[in-house]
């Protein structure tokens, strides 16, 4: 993930295709044509590291950055004042009923709660005016955590930036088809081969490991990468980090179905219970004793 020596961006491991992806998307907003595509996969699975290549490949462009956080679910326009907060110097270009209803969004103004539809065409214009300086990147992670008048507003934009050197990525873990973006062109992040899970542990894990333990981290790992370094994480283990074991039994994510998460006692999409097995911790154990 890190950029590489006086070049461009290192591609991350076993993500050429969605790597190509994102380099097609940014030639495209480059040679001035708009682009959407929102990222969805399972906690772990890459997906805010693929944004942030995006962002490291766009050294040309104007990087604007937005992400939804848990604790602020329920503070209307809270993301959508992270992506425009930056660019609001821009706010007296705009139409007036769309400034004053940003300037109520954003607090600026006093006024009840703002038309959500020119609060939409608001954002769509001050988007619109930052792209014509330069090609603007709109990233916007977690957005299964957005704040429900950020969601509909930034799913307004995105179904209608057009003629715009403009591009918006997206992440999400929601992978059902019900969500604001429905319908926009989506990349799903699936798990990483054998092969490249391989490869990710032995660079994660320096020296040699025996070949039995490490297939079967790869195969508990369900190749997502945060499992397979989380693993090193733990190996690691520094002073006051945890336990071998116990990193391996508590720092995998949670599976994506929220009630086999519920089931088993713990809040949707967070971290839960690893399923290693007792065999592997102890395989794993003994393999990693110093
Ligand atoms: N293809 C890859 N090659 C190497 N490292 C990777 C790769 N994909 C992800 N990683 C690393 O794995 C970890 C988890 O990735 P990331 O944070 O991008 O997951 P995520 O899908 O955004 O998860 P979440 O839903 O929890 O936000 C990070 O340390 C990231 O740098
Ligand atoms: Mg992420």
């Amino acid at each position: 993930m890190s950029r590489s020596w006086g070049g461009a961006p290192a591609r991350l491991r076993g993500r050429s295709r969605q790597c190509g992806t994102v380099d097609r998307l940014l030639a495209d907003v480059r040679a001035g044509r708009s682009r959407v595509v929102v990222v969805r996969g399972e906690p772990g699975i890459g997906k805010t590291a693929l944004l942030g290549y995006a962002g490291q490949s766009a050294a040309d462009s104007r990087v604007a950055r937005a992400g939804g956080v848990e604790s602020e679910m329920e503070l209307p326009f809270a993301a959508l004042h992270q992506l425009c907060g930056p660019m609001l110097d821009r706010l007296d270009r705009l139409p007036g009923p769309q400034r004053d209803a940003l300037a109520v969004a954003f607090g600026l103004d006093s006024g009840g709660g703002p038309d959500r539809f020119l609060v939409g065409l608001g954002v769509l214009s001050l988007l619109s005016e930052v792209a014509m300086d330069k090609p603007l990147l709109c990233l916007i992670d977690d957005t299964q955590w957005l704040d429900q008048a950020s969601a509909q507003a930034l799913a307004f934009v995105a179904r209608r930036v057009d003629a715009e050197p403009a591009a918006v990525i997206f992440g999400t873990r929601d992978l059902g088809a019900e969500d604001d973006l429905a319908g926009l062109p989506d990349l799903v992040l699936g798990p990483l081969s054998g092969a490249d899970s391989r490869e990710l542990l032995a660079s994660a894990i320096p020296g040699r490991l025996d070949e039995r333990v490490r297939d079967r981290i790869v195969a508990e790992s369900g190749g997502n990468p945060l499992a397979l370094l989380g693993f090193r994480r733990g190996w690691r283990g520094t002073a006051g980090g945890p336990d071998r074991a116990e990193f391996l039994a508590a720092d995998r994510f949670a599976s994506k179905d929220d009630s086999a998460a519920a089931a088993a006692g713990s809040p949707p999409n967070r971290p839960a219970t690893h399923p290693c097995s007792g065999e592997l911790q102890g395989a794993l154990a003994s393999a990693l004793a110093p």
